[in-house]
């Protein structure tokens, strides 16, 4: 039998992350943060100097998702409530902390949008993910946890639990600035008004677009976290895989 799948969508800031890391530690699961191979493509882009807003760039950043190589490592806490950490490789140069630069946040949407891009990176998640739960891998988890837009319609299909995180915009806004002022970073814009309108209109792009744009699959649970605190989201999901293990 295959390892059992738990594919978790929203849009942005709405927890997932910070949720599927924790479903995954609690019941001994990989986690596959797929945000993160399109904020690297972005980063590989700015770093050649392309503009990713500017379409007729767009097949020299489907050459780019395609030739750079992307590499995660989350490391699990032996305590429960801790959160574990994923450290991200852009051809083996640890970006985790450039990822998330307001720069390659305010323009990963536009590189998600290109079809070549998504494919690219589709092939890379599928190949991490058969790898990551196969015995032969390298960590031989009993299940999987990916977060991210088209998991549980494109990327995961027939994943065994489909979750559809959703927030108010503006709790998701308050979240996020608390997220970047614990990281240190503020490059975001530091005020609420303007991430509120950064979420928004980067989940308009993602909603709208042509290439397996955002939306909930038709037999994902949908769960709304603007009220609940991260543990007890984490628990709603664990105990919805355990009744369907
Ligand atoms: O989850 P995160 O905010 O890191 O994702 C960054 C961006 O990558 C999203 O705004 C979206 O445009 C894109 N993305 C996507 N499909 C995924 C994951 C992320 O289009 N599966």
């Amino acid at each position: 039998t295959r390892p059992f799948q738990v594919a978790i969508d929203g849009p942005a800031a709405s927890g997932k992350s910070t949720t599927a890391k924790m479903v995954a530690q609690r019941l001994g699961f990989d986690y596959i943060d797929t945000g993160a191979f399109y904020r690297c493509v972005t980063l590989a882009a700015l770093s050649k100097g392309i503009d990713p807003s500017n379409q007729t760039q767009a097949s020299q950043i489907s050459n780019l998702a395609q030739s750079s190589h992307i590499g995660l490592n989350t490391v699990f806490s032996s305590s429960p409530s801790s959160l574990p950490t994923t450290r991200v490789f852009l051809d083996k140069k640890d970006v985790s902390s450039e990822i998330r630069t307001g720069t390659v946040s305010k323009h990963v949407s536009a590189v998600a949008a290109i079809g070549p891009v998504r494919e690219a990176v589709l092939q890379k998640v599928r190949d991490m993910g058969a790898t990551s739960t196969s015995h032969e891998g390298n960590s031989g988890r009993a299940g999987l946890v990916m977060d991210g837009r088209d998991i549980g319609t494109v990327v995961l299909p027939n994943a065994d639990l489909k979750i559809f995180l959703v927030a108010d915009s503006r709790v998701r806004a308050e979240r996020r600035l608390q997220e970047l002022a614990k990281s240190g970073s503020k490059e975001e814009g530091s005020d609420v008004e303007t991430v509120q309108k950064d979420l928004e209109r980067r989940d308009e792009l993602d909603r709208t677009r042509e290439a397996s744009p955002l939306r909930k699959a038709d037999d994902a649970v949908e769960l709304d976290t603007s009220h609940l605190t991260i543990e007890g989201q984490v628990d709603a999901i664990v105990q919805e895989v355990h009744r369907r293990q």
